[in-house]
């Protein structure tokens, strides 16, 4: 399946419209995409407990999976940063074990054309999960 990443990037920028960041300020979207074709879009909620905030991509993900979605092909994050924001470590672990063959991509919101290609494997290798 030919994945439209474009498209996907676009899905997550409108998403990042539904962010709930008073305390940073700091707008993140994300867009997973199952192999059906579905778009899940989901954005970074925080909380006055700073430690409670959930990011974009948890946020999508945690919506999909409650829907019942599975079967993730990619997943796109788009917040404006200079080339775009790098999942956390702990959205990496979600992602390895929820999205583990899913490809990553990254974009500025100034910038939704320029996107660059990751993969949740390549960006958390030998990840721990009951998985395999
Ligand atoms: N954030 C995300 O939503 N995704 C990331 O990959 C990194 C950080 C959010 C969490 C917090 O609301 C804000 O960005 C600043 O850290």
């Amino acid at each position: 399946m030919k994945i439209n990443s474009q498209k996907l990037v676009a899905a997550a920028a409108n998403a990042r419209d539904g962010s709930v960041s008073p305390y940073s300020k700091f707008k993140v979207g994300a867009a997973l995409l199952t192999k059906s074709g579905e778009i899940i879009g989901g954005a970074n909620v925080e909380s006055a407990s700073y430690g409670l905030t959930c990011c974009a991509e948890r946020i999508a993900l945690f919506k999909a999976l409650t829907d019942g979605k599975k079967d993730f092909v990619a997943v796109a994050v788009v917040a404006r940063w200079d080339n775009g924001p790098m999942p956390c470590g702990a959205c990496r672990q979600l992602l390895a074990e929820y999205a583990p063959k899913a490809k990553v991509f990254i974009a500025d919101s100034a910038d939704l054309k320029k996107i660059r290609t990751f993969t949740v494997r390549g960006l958390l290798p030998s990840a721990f999960t009951f998985n395999d």
